[in-house]
């Protein structure tokens, strides 16, 4: 089936108990069980295993085109979870233009346990293939990156990473694309890592993470942490995200558009520098953007000639895009990377431009948002 029909049913058999449409939300924290040590269909306590948390690991697997999906309370701590595959001591190459808690999680606190760092440009396989070491166990990137929207040539690195090493494995950050702009495990990595909150959930009232493997020793693996840890979502949270899915193609489709639109007209204004969008012709991985992804996403970054000033000028001025953090959200939004969302990056290698304005576009009217934009841009 196409990613539009599993989007509304992969992992969604009406409710066997009354044939409810809608997958209920199973707020139950344990089940009744058949005898001493005999659960009924797996199900003993809601950490390891939840009825409406399994419908939404296997729609996400289905939309990775994966076998296996795994649910998280957060991104941050799906990203957690990935990295308790490791061992004290192994190496670990990081895109130098990751997500600042992404950053904050690898450098202040796992770093801590012994694991060790590198952050390289992942949008130049070279720099990649550099960067590994004999105890390298994983490479981690963003593609498009949070806030720059590098997009590196995931096969190509893919090819790299397991060149180098069959222990190596591939981790993708699909946050900013989401599987329906582009399937990682297709292009070759090995574990596809998602913050939910984003355009999955899609409405910015859930906070949620996922990861999504196709190897089924990882999957055991990756299963082991996540109910020795925890870390897991509600019921709640997940029919949110569930409810989100179902309408994430024509979502992102619209996302697309109007923000397409929004570069055209943000890289002819005399006030703005540069202009970063990956489907833009001015992007510099732009014709591997064409090649790897269905269309440009809903999310824009930019420069001011006035700089920093400028760009607290304007995400302070505008009215329809809400000043704060997130992405992904029906509703459009501002920020400021450096002083918000990248703040943990402050005077490290991969410090933000304290000019870059990012817009996470959503699906009001594009002539308004231009309109915002431009009355906001009058005061940079
Ligand atoms: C690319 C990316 N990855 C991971 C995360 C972390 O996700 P969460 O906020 O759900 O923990 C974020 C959050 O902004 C993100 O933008």
């Amino acid at each position: 089936m196409e990613f539009e029909t599993l989007a509304i049913h992969a992992g969604q058999e009406p409710d066997p108990s009354n044939g409810a449409v809608m997958t209920p939300i199973y707020q139950t924290s344990t089940y009744v069980q058949e005898g001493v040590g005999r659960a009924r269909q797996g199900y003993e306590y809601s950490r390891t295993k939840n009825p409406t948390r399994l419908a939404l690991e296997n729609c996400l697997a289905a939309l990775e085109a994966a076998p296996f999906g795994l649910a998280f309370a957060s991104g941050m701590a799906a990203t957690d979870s990935v990295l308790r595959l490791l061992d004290g001591g192994a190496h670990v190459v990081a895109g130098d233009d990751v997500y600042g808690g992404t950053f904050r999680l690898f450098d202040k606190i796992l770093r801590r346990y012994g694991l060790v760092f590198d952050f390289v440009d992942t949008t130049d396989p070279e720099s990649v293939a550099a960067a590994l070491r004999p105890e390298t166990r994983l490479v981690w990137l963003e593609s498009p990156t949070n806030p720059l929207l590098s997009v590196t040539d995931i096969s190509a690195v893919a090819e790299v990473v397991h060149a180098h090493s069959p222990r190596t494995l591939l981790a993708v950050d699909n946050t900013f694309a989401t599987p329906y702009l582009q399937q990682p495990l297709r292009l070759g990595a090995d574990i596809v890592l998602h913050s939910t909150t984003k355009y999955l959930g899609g409405h910015s009232d859930v906070v949620g993470g996922a990861v999504v493997v196709t190897d089924p020793d990882l999957h055991a693996r990756l299963a082991f942490i996540q109910n020795a840890v925890g870390a897991v979502p509600g019921p709640m949270d997940c029919f949110l995200v569930l409810r989100g899915l179902k309408t994430l193609a024509v979502r992102m489709d619209r996302h697309a558009e109007n923000a397409a639109y929004l570069a055209n007209a943000l890289a002819r204004h005399p006030k703005v520098d540069r202009t970063l969008y990956p489907f833009h012709a001015t992007h510099p991985q732009h014709g591997i953007a064409r090649r790897q992804m269905r269309n440009g996403g809903g999310m824009i970054s930019f420069t001011l000639h006035g700089g920093r000033e400028a760009a607290i000028r304007v995400a302070e001025a505008t009215k329809v895009f809400s000043l704060a953090e997130s992405l992904g959200g029906v509703e459009s939004l501002i920020e400021v990377p450096a002083a918000m969302t990248h703040l943990s990056t402050a005077d490290s290698k991969i410090a933000v431009d304290p000019g870059l304005v990012r817009l996470s576009v959503g699906l009001e009217n594009r002539e308004d948002l231009w309109g915002d934009l431009a009355n906001a841009l009058a005061r940079a």
